[in-house]
């Protein structure tokens, strides 16, 4: 098989090769997969340095989500047969997603959904479910709750944005260019925030006004008064400001999903019982919070980490892939991989934002078709994940950045598609 191998740390994706390794073998209780599309993570960047919390023993294959066919299926037993035949098409997550082939037992694999293509499945397996359960099992959301995505062009966020609104949440939406922005509009957030510097940006066409919210609230939460706009303090950012703004009387969002390390920031505009959920530190910079706003404002700040739900709570991870297949099925679930000719080709356009479109980080020239005329994803060929993987830490793409593995690999350009992003 061809993949990309880590040999010793590398100080960035530019440095990763790929190479001919032997075929994995399945263990007695594995399948072998061909895989077709690998989607990358914002934490193979870490891991391929040495700084995630989960380094195997040198070498190892780098990547995780992927989505292909079943090769080889365990051996039936007395008491278990395999789920999975030869040929079934799979998507799942294991050590070892960069390359053609991988290994992985059944609780890593799930079925592709009907009408589901092999680039949209390869970026399931960690992030639906991650945003799933940070807002239904430790956010507890319910229909009219007041919801503030951060990051929510990415990959955790676009599918925070997809499960609130699914779920009838109003989604307050935030992301660092009007681009990206754009994107989180075309998935259903009901308004967007930017929270990049001072150049703050709220939803094109629909100005929010305090004395006008979109959507009522409870009259239990309504009493808390409406407050009047305050000027943010001089290096304080002015985003919690606007969002304040887009909720009744001012009273603040009811649940934040911060993949990025903005809690603190975020408490100024989080309602009396708010529940704030600790995703990840996309930023970098892990935050000390201030335990008195977090009493004053009577709210909860938890944490989410899925990868650990199968060890302790497996129960709940075959909760949460039930309720997302059911979202899947019902088309209120999409597949988010970044095409970068969506936005200037009209997902996200109208309503006057023509202009915004075209600062898309992505230009539309290097978008084509792939053979089922949908339209190709910017990388292809294992020898493009070390782009992929540079253009993900740069903030220049959106949703998952998914990488099309042809079988017969080396026959693919050095570069992979090229794209200038
Ligand atoms: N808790 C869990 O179980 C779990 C599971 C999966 C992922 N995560 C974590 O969630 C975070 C996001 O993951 P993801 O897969 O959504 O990543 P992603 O697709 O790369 O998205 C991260 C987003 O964060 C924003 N961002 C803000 N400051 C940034 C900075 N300094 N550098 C890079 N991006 C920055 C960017 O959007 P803007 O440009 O719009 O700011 C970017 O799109 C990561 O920390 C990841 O490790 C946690």
């Amino acid at each position: 098989m061809r993949a990309i191998q880590v040999k010793q740390y590398v100080k960035g994706p530019s440095e990763l090769t790929v190479s001919e390794l032997p075929d994995p073998i399945p263990a007695a209780d594995e399948y072998l997969v061909a895989i077709h599309a690998s989607a990358t993570n914002f934490f193979d960047l870490l891991q391929i340095q040495g700084k995630y919390q989960l380094q195997p023993p040198l070498p190892w294959v780098a990547g995780f989500e992927f989505a292909g066919t079943i090769l080889q299926t365990p051996q039936a037993t007395k008491s278990r047969s395999p789920r999975f035949a030869v040929g079934d098409r799979v998507f799942g997550a294991g050590q070892g997603g960069y390359a053609t082939k991988t290994t992985a037992k059944e609780g890593f694999l799930r079925p592709i959904p009907q009408g589901w293509d092999f680039v949209d499945a390869a970026g399931l397996f960690v992030t639906a479910p991650t945003s799933y359960a940070a807002l239904v099992t430790r956010a507890d959301i319910k229909r009219g709750d007041y919801v503030l995505v951060h990051a929510a062009a990415g990959g955790v966020g676009l599918a925070a944005v997809q499960i609130a609104k699914a779920l009838g949440a109003v989604v307050i939406a935030t992301a660092s260019t009007p681009a990206k922005l754009d994107i989180a509009k075309s998935y259903g957030a009901d308004h967007v925030v930017c929270y990049h510097s001072s150049q703050n940006h709220r939803k094109a066409g629909s100005p929010p006004s305090p004395s006008t919210p979109s959507q009522p609230k409870s009259s239990a939460l309504s009493t808390t008064s409406s407050k009047k706009p305050s000027k943010p303090k001089r290096n304080e950012p002015s985003w919690p400001d606007e969002v304040l703004s887009l909720t009744p009387s001012r009273r603040g969002v009811d649940i934040v999903f911060d993949p990025v390390g903005l809690i603190t920031p975020s408490l100024k505009c989080t309602a009396w019982n708010g529940r704030l959920v600790v995703v990840g530190f996309a930023a970098g910079a892990i935050e000390k919070v201030a335990m008195n706003r977090v009493l004053l404002k009577n709210v909860s700040v938890t944490g989410l980490h899925w990868g650990q739900y199968a060890r302790h709570e497996p129960q709940t991870v075959e909760t949460v892939w039930r309720e997302l297949f059911k979202l899947m099925e019902s088309g209120k679930f999409k597949g988010t991989a970044f095409k970068p000719g969506i936005v200037s080709e009209g997902k996200g356009k109208g309503e006057g934002e023509g202009d915004k479109a075209s600062s898309t980080p992505s230009p539309s020239s290097i978008s084509k078709k792939n053979d089922d005329g949908k339209e190709e994803v910017p990388y292809v060929g294992l020898n493009s994940i070390p782009e992929a993987l540079r253009a993900l830490g740069a903030r220049e793409t959106w949703g998952k950045v998914v990488v099309r593995v042809p079988q017969d690999d080396d026959a693919q350009t050095p570069q992979g598609v090229k794209s200038k992003l």
